[in-house]
């Protein structure tokens, strides 16, 4: 007699990933994402929870960022590249954060602790790299998109971070957690995720308490007039999203007219701002070749 387990997949396989999708479409998965270790190390979320607040100290700082050696050597590293045009070497973690910023610092501590784990292949899939990449050049974008807007650029900073977070959620499922079966296919699965990574990423973020102002962006981040709250944020990761795409950061560069486009016109990006962004774009570069180390 077969098990349960032979006779669910059957079903599946019957099914063609229905049954699998479905169950994503139904929350089955929500049950399997009660915590965030699975996703992300406890320490990282620790300290990533620690530097949240733009008030915080040097001092503080500091001793948040030594909890973890490697991430204290990149926040060294990128003191002494993107950062600083002095010819002086830094060789303290007191000093870096005084030359970075605290902004700089916090942002780096904030993208290391919240995609560390997600790079992993096995875990992710073959693509997974771009796709920390593309999130962490997004976070960048936004925040500076924010700066110029006059909006808040760390929350822009967050949910440019985990836009696509809901990806990740899905290619977990899929490769780790409840497989697909292997009639789904891979073409299906891109589909599934396309259509439902915002939504997930949204309830994701909901059951690790992330607040409304983050989730709202990152659910209707591929279509920002339809958000019901946080509209403005919502077209702000629409750009900054659009934007990574142009850079070819994690994917493809995509050239387009982005001024054609009514959500970045009603948004109020101009020639000048994205002209400004185009000039920080080494340094975003630079801050993701550090995070990547
Ligand atoms: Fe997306
Ligand atoms: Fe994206």
């Amino acid at each position: 007699m077969r098990d349960f387990a032979q006779m669910t997949s059957a079903w599946q396989n019957a099914t063609h990933g229905h049954g699998w999708i479905a169950w994503l479409d139904e929350g089955g998965w929500e049950r399997t994402l009660d915590t965030f270790s699975p996703m992300l190390p406890a320490l990282a979320v620790e300290i990533a929870w620690e530097v949240r607040d733009p008030e915080i100290s040097v001092r503080r700082l500091v001793q948040a960022v030594r909890k973890d050696p490697i991430l204290a050597v990149n926040v060294v590293r990128l003191a002494n590249s993107a950062f600083s045009a002095s010819a002086t070497t830094i060789t303290s973690l007191d000093e870096a954060v005084v030359r970075v910023g605290t902004r700089a610092v916090r942002q780096l501590v904030m993208a290391a602790a919240l995609t560390g784990r997600l790079r992993n292949p096995k875990t992710y899939g073959p693509n997974a790299r771009q796709l920390v990449d593309h999130s962490v050049g997004t976070g960048y974008i936004a925040s500076f998109l924010a700066e110029q807007l006059g909006a808040d650029p760390d929350a822009a900073f967050l949910y440019g971070l985990l836009h696509d977070i809901g990806k990740f959620v899905i290619l977990k499922l899929a490769w780790n957690d409840k497989p697909i079966p292997p009639t789904m296919g891979q073409v299906r699965l891109e589909a599934c995720i396309e259509s439902r990574h915002a939504r997930v990423g949204a309830r994701a973020l909901e059951l690790w308490r992330f607040a409304e102002e983050i989730r709202m962006p990152v659910a209707w981040h591929h279509d920002p007039a339809a958000a019901p709250s946080h509209q403005r944020s919502a077209a702000l990761a629409y750009a900054a999203n659009r934007l990574a795409h142009t850079y070819g950061l994690g994917c493809p560069a995509d050239p387009a007219d982005l001024l054609a486009d009514p959500v970045v016109i009603n948004l109020g990006l101009s020639t000048p701002v994205l002209a400004r962004l185009e000039a920080h774009a080494p340094r975003l570069q630079q801050v993701a070749a550090a995070l990547a180390a």
